[in-house]
């Protein structure tokens, strides 16, 4: 089903991630995090068919989002702002955008796991009504070892459309 972009400001939009935007959006999560996720990775996302979106501007983009669902449940599995846009206000409506995804979808709930070194992220979620309801031991790569992932979860209102 095609998705009509959402108008962020006059200039900004947020669209379907397209296999052409693929190469930017790697350049951005390289810039991003110290152990990114690979240019396939984002390719496998788009093949089967997880929620994947972009903030972009007629020649560039600016922040991606993936989100998976599944039993009744959205997972964001990656919510990502260029350098330089960010504490702009793009992370936060993006990640709402992803929520009112799944609700329209028929989720009931949202889950994502989050470092808990990571202030900006947590501090985003928060605002987005997301709580901590666990932590998973060991669970990113760190420099030192490994990283525990802290996860956060929110429900979402009914949309009255049953999940599939
Ligand atoms: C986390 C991230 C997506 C936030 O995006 P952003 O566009 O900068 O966030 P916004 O400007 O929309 O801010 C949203 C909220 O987070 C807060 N925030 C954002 N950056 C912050 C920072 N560096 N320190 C403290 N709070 C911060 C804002 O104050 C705002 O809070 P409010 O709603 O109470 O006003 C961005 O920092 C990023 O891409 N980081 C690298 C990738 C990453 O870590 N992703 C998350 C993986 S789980």
């Amino acid at each position: 089903m095609a998705t009509a972009p959402e108008l962020l400001t006059p200039e900004l939009v947020i669209r379907p991630m397209r296999a052409l935007d693929v190469a930017e959006v790697v350049a951005i999560e390289r810039a991003a995090y110290q152990f990114p996720w690979s240019e396939g990775i984002f390719r496998d996302c788009l093949r089967v068919g997880y929620v994947c979106r972009v903030v972009a501007a007629s020649r560039r983009l600016f922040a991606y989002g993936v989100m998976s669902f599944g039993a009744g449940e959205a997972h964001i599995l990656n919510l990502c702002v260029d350098g330089p846009w960010r504490e702009r206000g793009v992370g936060k409506q993006l990640l709402a955008s992803l929520l009112e995804r799944a609700t329209a979808a028929g989720m009931t709930e949202a889950f994502l796991e989050v470092r808990p070194s990571n202030t900006a992220a947590i501090r985003l979620y928060q605002s987005a009504g997301f709580e901590q309801v666990g932590m998973r031991r060991g669970y990113y790569q760190a420099a030192g070892g490994r990283e525990d992932a802290a996860v956060l979860r929110r429900a979402l209102p009914a949309s009255g459309v049953p999940a599939t």
